[in-house]
């Protein structure tokens, strides 16, 4: 997978004089099953999250309030991509980097993953990371 696989996904809202809800459901708003769902909160000031890519896990990104920043790197290119909106987010497929950084103070990520939690899927170096994605580069 490549960066030109990430998306920015939007979701559906309906918005009425009390307020905004945005609803998610699998497969259909999303391109997989959600079979776990974690948030980050309270995070440190000046902390990073993430540092890893996944071997099979998807997932979307959802900046549910504040803000911070996901960098995604597919192996060759990065990009970053500023979330700050609860109307939608960021699909990362397996296969590429990412690190979460400059959380505002009130930030909650939500995550929508593909899988259980598994270490095994992950892949924590960043050396061990781009030499696998060379390695499997045609
Ligand atoms: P970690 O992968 O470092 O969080 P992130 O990279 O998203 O900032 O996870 C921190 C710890 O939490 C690590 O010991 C693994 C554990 N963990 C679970 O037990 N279940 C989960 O669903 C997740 C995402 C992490």
């Amino acid at each position: 997978m490549s960066l030109s696989d990430c998306k920015l996904i939007d979701f559906p809202t309906v918005c009425d004089s009390r307020g905004n809800l945005i609803f998610i459901e699998e497969k259909k708003h999303v391109p997989f099953e959600i079979k776990r769902v974690y948030y980050l909160c309270d995070v440190a000031s000046g902390s990073k999250r993430g540092g890893h890519s996944h071997k099979e896990m998807r997932q979307i990104v959802i900046a549910l309030s504040g803000s911070f920043n996901a960098v995604l790197d597919d192996g060759v290119k990065r990009q970053s991509v500023f979330l700050n909106n609860p109307h939608h987010g960021i699909y990362i497929p397996p296969g590429i980097w990412r690190e979460l950084s400059d959380f505002s103070s009130n930030a909650v990520a939500l995550v929508l993953a593909s899988t259980p939690y598994d270490e095994r899927d992950y892949e924590r170096d960043y050396d061990a990371y781009r030499k696998m994605k060379q390695s499997n580069s045609p």
